[in-house]
């Protein structure tokens, strides 16, 4: 029985074995299928089960209201109260002016000049405008409204129901009246459909501005085809949906303009609903339309060229009577010029990282610095350590500043040399160049200054830009202390 059964003992363990082996796969199986089931009811749970507490509607300006359904994204929100200042301490508004005196004088002769505080938080976007002495010691429309307060219901009701008219009404009205219709900073309802909660645009300066883009992007498709495959530049190709349309209107299939939220992919929303107002502006013509000069381009150049076929000016300079023009924040311009943006990254997976909440993820509302955020803005895509990360961006930084100080020490030198050649009554011929250089001098240092990622947006662009001023500064000094025309 043994020697027969013998081969028992060893058979007995194989079969164990077999069956356990089955046994194991089997409860693998169903644990990895049951985490799956798991997870994914979590994901839907995530995006589609919230409490619906309260109706929103098209009226629903108030952040607290929608809070009540969203409470996660409605605490974070709040947090932009806080304060996040990375360069400075303190939770005043830090004077630019004191920081850096030459501003002052490249500024002379505009409000600029009186009062220029770094930025802060989303919560006091209103109260911050109310209390610049831009605004207490100079008249200002009804146009500042436009980025500073959650408006389109006030824009609606001017309009008579239509919000491009009353946009445009509101624009040209004296700030203090328009004041009045408003009291919210940015809330929810001016990124999100309150029934959707899709990402939406709702700003007319951006809605009108990116249909001036696209068709610009059209023209040059147009071109571009007549060109051999190397020497093709298209503008902004990460912007997909623009592309498409333009190809298609060049084709001739559409006749209509590009309508952002019909046809923006969700990722380029993720960029677009901050591009609503950190832009470059102007107030077009007597009734102060809040215009987004893309109609040839985004880049600085292009812009420049823009304002010199409408002969804009922002103001004329104190100390040298030059025309010039004042950048605003063109964070939307730059980081499109950059490589993130090329890799279709937005401005929201730095400035708004996913957390997670159990098994919820949620997009944090608190807007800041990512750089007090590294671990969810960065190290999400980069894989090297946080103090690493960190030292790359304040090294592009550091590199940046350094050429801008080159920057506005050449402008304000070609500003003496200038004041200094009209006290002479130099050759007016002469006087006249050197003003103009410096209006493209000024208007490329103030692009990089008035940038509020001091150039990690896009950093290879911002040297390019701040390059072209300090030529064009030393160009302009040249002419004025050689005296002639030349
Ligand atoms: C196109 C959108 C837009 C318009 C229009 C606009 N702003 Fe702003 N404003 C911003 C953004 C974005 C910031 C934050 C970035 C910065 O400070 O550079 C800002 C910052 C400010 C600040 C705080 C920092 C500082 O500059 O001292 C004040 C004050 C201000 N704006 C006043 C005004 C006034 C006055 C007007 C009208 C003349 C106006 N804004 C029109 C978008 C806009
Ligand atoms: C400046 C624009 C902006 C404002 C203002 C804003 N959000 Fe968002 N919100 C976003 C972006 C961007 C996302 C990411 C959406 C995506 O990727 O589809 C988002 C996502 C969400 C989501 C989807 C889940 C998530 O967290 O990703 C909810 C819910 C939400 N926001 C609620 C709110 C509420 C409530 C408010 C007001 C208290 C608010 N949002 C204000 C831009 C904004
Ligand atoms: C309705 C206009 C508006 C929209 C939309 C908007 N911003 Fe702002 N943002 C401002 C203004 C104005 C300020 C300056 C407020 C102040 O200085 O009082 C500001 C300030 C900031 C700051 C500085 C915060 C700090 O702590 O210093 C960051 C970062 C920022 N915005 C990023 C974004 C991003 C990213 C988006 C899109 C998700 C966005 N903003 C959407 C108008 C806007
Ligand atoms: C790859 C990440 C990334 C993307 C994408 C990005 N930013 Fe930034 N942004 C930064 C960093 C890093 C800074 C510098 C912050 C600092 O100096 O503390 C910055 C600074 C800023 C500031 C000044 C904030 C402050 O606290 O000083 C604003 C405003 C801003 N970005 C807006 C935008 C907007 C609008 C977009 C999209 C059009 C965008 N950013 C896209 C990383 C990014
Ligand atoms: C969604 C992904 C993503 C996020 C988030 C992101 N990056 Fe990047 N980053 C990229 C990609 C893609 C490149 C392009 C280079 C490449 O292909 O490796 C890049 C390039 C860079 C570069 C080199 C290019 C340059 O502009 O000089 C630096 C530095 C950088 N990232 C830093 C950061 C920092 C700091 C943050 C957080 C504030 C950040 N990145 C967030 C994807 C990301």
């Amino acid at each position: 029985m043994n020697e027969a059964g013998s081969p028992k003992p060893s058979r007995w363990p194989g079969r164990v074995c077999y069956l356990l082996t089955i046994l194991a796969t089997a409860a693998a199986t169903y644990g990895v299928v049951a985490l799956l089931m798991n997870i994914r009811e979590r994901k839907e749970e995530a995006k589609e089960h919230y409490l619906k507490l309260v109706n929103l509607t098209e009226d629903t300006i108030d952040p607290a209201e929608w809070g009540k359904n969203f409470p996660r994204q409605y605490d974070s929100y709040l947090r932009t109260a806080e304060n996040t200042s990375r360069r400075h301490g303190g939770s005043e508004a830090i004077s630019k002016l004191e920081d850096d005196p030459r501003l002052v004088r490249i500024f002379a002769g505009y409000p600029f000049s009186v009062d220029y505080r770094e930025r802060r938080g989303h919560a006091f976007m209103l109260e911050d405008q109310d209390n610049t002495e831009r605004v207490k010691k100079f008249k200002q429309p009804g146009a500042c409204l436009h980025c500073h307060a959650s408006l389109i219901p006030a824009y609606r009701t001017a309009g008579g129901g239509d919000v491009m008219k009353g946009f445009e009404l509101v624009c040209a009205m004296p700030l203090k009246d328009a004041r009045k219709l408003v009291d919210h900073p940015v809330a929810c309802i001016d990124c999100h459909d309150p029934q959707s909660l899709q990402l939406r645009v709702t700003r007319p300066g951006f809605l009108n501005g990116i249909k001036e883009f696209a068709k610009h992007v059209a023209a040059e498709l147009a071109k571009d085809d007549a060109k051999k495959p190397e020497d093709r530049n298209p503008p902004a190709p990460h912007l997909t949906s623009i592309h498409q349309w333009a190809k298609h209107h060049n084709r001739g299939d559409t006749k209509d303009d590009y309508d952002v939220n019909a046809l923006a992919t969700r990722q380029e929303l993720r960029s677009f609903v901050c591009g609503q107002c950190h832009v470059e502006y102007y107030f077009k013509g007597d009734k102060k339309t809040v215009t987004y000069p893309w109609h040839k381009g985004l880049k600085v150049e292009q812009i420049e060229s823009y304002y010199d076929e409408q002969n804009f000016k922002d103001y004329i300079h104190g100390e040298t009577g030059a025309a010039v023009l004042k950048a605003q924040h063109p964070e939307f311009e730059m980081w499109n010029q950059g490589v993130h943006a090329r890799s279709g990254v937005s401005c929201a997976d730095c400035h708004m990282p996913y957390q997670r909440e159990g098994a919820i993820k949620v997009s944090d509302h608190q807007v800041r610095s990512p750089l007090l955020n590294i671990a969810r803005a960065c190290q999400t895509c980069h894989r090297y350590p946080e103090a690493e990360l960190k030292s790359r961006a304040l090294a592009i930084q550091s590199r940046n500043k350094a050429l801008m100080d080159r920057a506005e020490t050449a402008l304000v030198e070609l500003q003496d040399a200038l004041k200094a050649a009209k006290e002479k009554s130099a050759d007016a011929a002469a006087v006249k160049e050197a003003q103009a250089l410096q209006r493209k001098a000024l208007w490329r240092v103030d692009f990089v200054n008035s940038e509020n990622s001091l150039g990690f947006h896009a950093p290879q662009e911002a040297a390019r830009i701040l390059g072209e001023a300090i030529d064009y500064a030393r160009q302009g000094q040249i002419k004025m202390l050689g005296g002639s025309g030349n």
